[in-house]
């Protein structure tokens, strides 16, 4: 048994983060945080920030060691080594791509998204007026696949496609096959891409990720990267996202452009992510292995308790989609399930019309309380 096992529901109610005090008395099975605390090095880079009183805006030594800390986690993990300067911080994923949208990108220009897709990006889109086109990802009986046909006739020159990879919900890993078939489309378009890694720290074997910006000449120029630790070392309040620029026009822009994005990164964020990418790798793979036999305890209950969803085991991210439409329960289902199973998961139909009849659940939870809730979901369907 794993010491994770251990934590209690009581505890995480008392500690009160967000995933465990919005529905009281809701097991938290909603928002991307897990429930497993932070890598001891996290915690100590607290500690120094107190005690060098890093109070002030971030000194340029910090961001220096951000970037480096950045460049050499991507080298190490996924064979890719991006120099320093081609790495911005920001304070988050999503203000990185508003940033990109905004400053990078011709105003007015659309933005396409493979779907079901990670709800702010439909925010995003509101927020800056874009046009946003749903394209409907591809479900075979093995697995999901981009609608190539469906993005190449979304595509207009200067469109930004948005890529999740690994893909929040589905927990799709993308090959280097599917990555470069992509390419070619946004190419042939004349479009750009907003690549979103974050997850991809959490990833299953065999599948690997693979940074789509590092693939070819094509792809670094027509990509702007963003990844950030908040997710894998579990510090989204810390506030510090890395923004990886492969195009010099990129960089240029950014330069003249991009400061007031940049510089909200927050010292404990910078302290905690260059902690989290040098110092806390032992950290990671212990939870990686404990996501992983989730991921799987999960598949096994949803086999067993719930007869008439539809699931995948994803790859990567803790995420897992379930379609739930063999129930007969279209509109409202999580606040159904929240209600009557006091589980709170995501309403699927939030990451996209495709969504109806789904939910988004959350399976970084002590096994207990995981299998507590598939159970109590099981119940009341
Ligand atoms: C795919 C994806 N992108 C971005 C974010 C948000 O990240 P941030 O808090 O850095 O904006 C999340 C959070 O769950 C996510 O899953």
């Amino acid at each position: 048994m794993s010491e994770l096992d251990a934590i209690t529901e009581e505890s995480l109610v008392t500690k009160g983060g967000r995933k465990w005090s919005t529905f009281p008395g809701s097991i938290g099975a909603f928002i991307a945080e897990m429930d497993f605390g932070v890598a001891p090095a996290v915690r100590q880079a607290m500690r120094e920030l107190d005690e060098h009183d890093l109070y002030g805006y971030a000194p340029h030594a910090l961001t220096a060691e951000l970037r480096t800390a950045t460049a050499d986690f991507y080298a190490d993990r996924f064979g890719w080594r991006i120099p320093d300067d081609h790495i911005q911080p920001a304070s988050d994923v999503i203000a990185a791509f508003l940033g990109v949208l905004t400053h990078l990108t011709p105003a007015g220009t659309p933005i396409v998204l493979p779907t079901p897709a990670y709800m702010p990006f439909f925010d995003v889109a509101r927020t800056t007026g874009r046009e946003l086109i749903e394209v409907p990802m591809r479900r075979t009986e093995t697995g999901w696949s981009l609608d190539l046909d469906g993005i190449a006739a979304a595509l207009v020159p200067g469109a930004t496609l948005v890529l999740c990879n690994p893909h929040n919900p589905i927990g799709k890993v993308y090959s280097e096959a599917e990555l470069l078939a992509l390419a070619d489309v946004v190419e042939d378009a004349g479009a750009r891409v907003f690549s979103d890694e974050i997850h991809a720290p959490v990833v299953y074997g065999p599948a690997r990720h693979i940074p789509y910006a590092a693939l070819t000449e094509a792809t670094a120029a027509h990509t702007a990267t963003a990844t950030a630790a908040s997710k894998a070392f579990n510090i989204p309040g810390l506030k510090c996202a890395q923004l990886i620029l492969t195009a010099p026009d990129d960089r240029d822009l950014w330069t003249q452009k991009g400061q007031f994005v940049s510089g909200a990164a927050s010292n404990p964020g910078i302290l905690a992510t260059t902690a989290a990418y040098t110092r806390s790798r032992d950290w990671l793979t212990e939870i990686n292995g404990y996501l992983k036999g989730n991921r799987d305890l999960f598949t096994d209950l949803v086999a067993d308790m719930l007869p008439k969803a539809v699931f995948l085991p994803p790859e990567g991210t803790y995420l897992a989609w379930l379609d739930l439409r063999g129930y007969g329960l279209e509109s409202g289902l999580a606040d159904h399930i929240n209600s009557r199973a006091e589980v709170a998961v995501t309403e699927g139909r939030l990451c996209g019309e495709v969504g109806a009849g789904h939910i988004r659940f959350n399976f970084a939870l002590p096994r207990p309380l995981l299998i507590e809730a598939v159970d109590r979901i099981a119940r009341i369907l």
